[in-house]
Order: C-alpha cells, then structure tokens, then sequence
C-alpha cells in the first residue's frame, strides 16, 4: 500500500502532519516527532514580537476518562523568527524527507513583516508556508489572527502581499477560522488573491464555564478568563463542515485540522478531499507515538475496500454534503428493535415521549415501534445503549 500524499505539488510520505501548536514549539521536539513518524511540521506560529505567556492557559472538558474539549489561551511562537530559521535548516539537514512548514502572523498593515517572515522561512528551507489568519485569543483584540480571517479584505490583501513578491516561490496557504459567517466566500476570495490552499480550520473561540464551587471561570487566570480557542475532538464536526465546504469551493487544497484523534477521523477528511491532515490536541494528550496506530487505522481501512493508494480515496465522497434542498425526499427509515439485543429499560420510549413522537411503548419488556405514529426521525437509535435499534 502506499500512504504518501502529494499537497501543492511537494510529497509527503504519509498524510498525518503537526499542526503549528505546543508539540511543535521547537526543534529538539519536531526531531522526535520526525523519528516517530510524522511526514512533516508546522512550526509554531513566528511573531516579530515578544511573546510571554499566561500561566494556568488552559481547561478541558471530559467524558468519563477522555478528554473530549479543550481549551487554550496561548499566544504564538516564544523563539524568535531568526532563531527558527537557523533551526528550520538544521531540520531540513538532519530530516530531508520530512516536510517543513512555516507559520507566520504580522500585523494587518505592514506588508514588511509578513514578507520578510515569508522570506525567512523560505530561505531556511520550509517547503510551504501558513499565513495565521486564525488565532481567536490574545491578537484579534490587536487586529492580527482571527480578527483577519474574519475580514476577506485584509486576509486577500496579506495574501496577495506575500504571492506578488517575486522570490517568494513556496505554496502560500492561509490557516483560516471556522467563526465566520461563510467560509466559503472566504476561501474564494483567498483563492482569488493568489492563496495556494487553505488550512481549515484553527481552535474556535470559546468559554469552558465556571467552578461552581468557587464560582471561578475556566482557565481560571487570577480570578477572570477571555475567550479561548477550543480543540480537540468536539470541533470535528466545525472542521469537517469547514473542509468541506472548502474542497466544494474554491476547491483548492484543504489540509486538515480540528479535532482529528486517530486514524479514522483523518480518512473522513481525506474523503472529502484533503489530503494532509492535521493533529494538534491528540498529540499533547497522548504524546507523538499515536502516529504508530494512525498509519494502522489508515492501512485498516484502505484494506477494507481494497484502496492501493491514497489517491484511490482522497475526495472520493468531495459531494456527500449537498444543499439541504437537494436531498433525496424519497429516502425513508424504518426502525427496527432486535428482540434479543433489547433490554426493555425504556431509554428509547421516554425519548420517543418527550422528544419525538410517542411512538414506543414497552410490551412485555421489549419496546415496540409503533409504524402509523413513527417518523423515521432515528432518535431511539440513537439513545439506545444496547444498540438494539436500526
Ligand atoms: C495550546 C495550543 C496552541 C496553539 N498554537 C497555535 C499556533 O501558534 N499557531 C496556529 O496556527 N495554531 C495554533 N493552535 C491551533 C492548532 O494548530 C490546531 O489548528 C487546533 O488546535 C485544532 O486541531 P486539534 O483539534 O487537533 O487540536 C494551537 C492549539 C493549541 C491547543
């Protein structure tokens, strides 16, 4: 089987990349990432400023033992952009193979800070470049990261800052934000700029509530919080929608991010047709060797349907989403309970009840689907815990 991808024209040697976070926050660390298995990088975000950090930055939310959100209120990059160059070229030495990726974020209206980052990265040897249009904490209050994503104007007129410039040959992509009305209009007006692909999507900005025994906010920062960027696996829908719509239109090359925690929530990318993918929180949580089990669950699934190579997959379902107006009217659900899976303990009637169509009712222990008052709506497949429903 062959797990290399081609983004922009530059091969990577299989799809799961570092997303521009902690896990990329210096050499020493991108090194043991490489020997673990990643094909490539993104540095973590290049500032021309100083950066220090809060302390306590970040909260999570669980479920039972996983941590299905998290929350963080970290600024960018605290090594110089001049220190990365020189530790983007000894990378690039040391680890041919590996794809580098620069990040960078400038002010909205200094064409010279985002260029002479561009030229930067570029002259250390990064392969591509990330525009941070994204960040949602700490810089849009000073109308830099998200506070430009959510502006077409001045994200195309960045864009267009670093594609006109004559030596910059490198694929320029901008790493856009999930919190805008239409992201698609976004991308097309990116694509129209010069932009080469798209990162999609970066944290979303959040609040994780409170102590309630304090009454202190979550992160909880000297008794306040701000509004946080929020990961992990709870933004995969927001990043498969925003990819989504992105590989639809402009079309141009999606790499993946948000929430992707294993092998599987990288192929649901890739079938919409982004071929790298990104991974970010997974990795802070459970360290660079998931990457092992990644590449197990990719080669798991091409198995299943007899794929050779990742081309054989990736944009495969690009049109699974279409317009709400487009979809089938015709297309029924029937439930069905399985008398030996069911357990009679009522989950599905009091949904069914409460939030459907008082179409259950327990008969001798067994729930039973009444057909003249059911609309197909799936809820009690849903609730069931014993998977008794189709
Ligand atoms: C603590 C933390 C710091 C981050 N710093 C950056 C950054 O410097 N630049 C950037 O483009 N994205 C940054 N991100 C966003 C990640 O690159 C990624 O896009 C996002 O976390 C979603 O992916 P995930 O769900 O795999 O974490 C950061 C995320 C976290 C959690």
């Amino acid at each position: 089987m062959h797990h290399a991808v081609s983004y922009c024209g530059i091969t990577f040697e299989n799809p799961f990349v570092l997303a521009s976070a902690p896990p990329t926050a210096g050499p020493d660390m991108i090194r043991r990432a490489f020997e673990a298995g990643w094909s490539g990088a993104v540095i973590k975000t290049l500032i021309p400023e100083p950066v220090n950090n809060l302390q306590n930055r970040f909260a999570v939310i669980r479920h039972g033992n996983r941590i299905t959100g998290f929350e963080n209120l970290e600024l960018l990059s605290e090594i110089t952009p001049e220190a990365w160059y020189a530790a983007i070229a000894d990378l690039k030495r040391e680890f041919p193979t590996k794809v580098l990726i620069g990040s960078i974020m400038g002010d909205a209206r200094s064409p010279d800070q985002w260029i002479s980052m561009a030229r930067g990265c570029q002259e250390a040897g990064a392969e591509m470049l990330e525009l941070n249009f994204s960040c949602p904490h700490g810089y849009p209050e000073r109308g830099k990261g998200a506070a430009i994503g959510q502006n077409p104007e001045y994200a195309a007129q960045i864009t267009r800052w670093v594609k006109e410039c004559p030596d910059i040959r490198i694929p320029v992509i901008p790493k856009l934000t999930a919190a805008v009305a239409d992201i698609r209009h976004i991308g097309e007006e990116l694509a129209a700029a010069g932009a080469d692909g798209f990162c999609a999507i970066n944290t979303v900005p959040s609040f994780f509530g409170f102590d309630l025994k304090t009454l202190r906010p979550r992160p909880d920062i000297g008794g306040f919080t701000s509004y946080g960027g929020y990961s992990g696996p709870g933004i995969k829908p927001l990043a498969l929608r925003a990819v989504s719509e992105l590989c639809q239109s402009p079309g141009l090359p999606v790499m993946a991010s948000g929430g992707i925690a294993n092998g599987f929530d990288a192929i649901e990318f890739m079938l919409l047709g982004a071929p790298v993918v990104q991974v970010c929180t997974e990795v802070m949580l459970k360290g660079y060797g998931i990457v092992e089990k990644m590449m197990a669950e990719l080669e798991e699934f091409m198995g299943w349907h007899g794929f050779r190579c990742t081309d054989d997959f990736i944009g495969l379902r690009r049109n699974a989403a279409t317009g709400f107006g487009k979809l089938p009217t015709d297309a029924e659900c029937h439930p069905a309970v399985s008398s030996e899976r069911c357990t009679g303990c009522g989950v599905c009637v009091i949904a069914c009840r409460d939030g459907g169509y008082q179409a259950i009712s327990l008969c001798e222990s067994l729930a039973v689907i009444n057909r003249e008052r059911c609309s197909g709506c799936s809820l009690c497949r849903h609730v069931c815990p014993s998977g008794a429903i189709r």
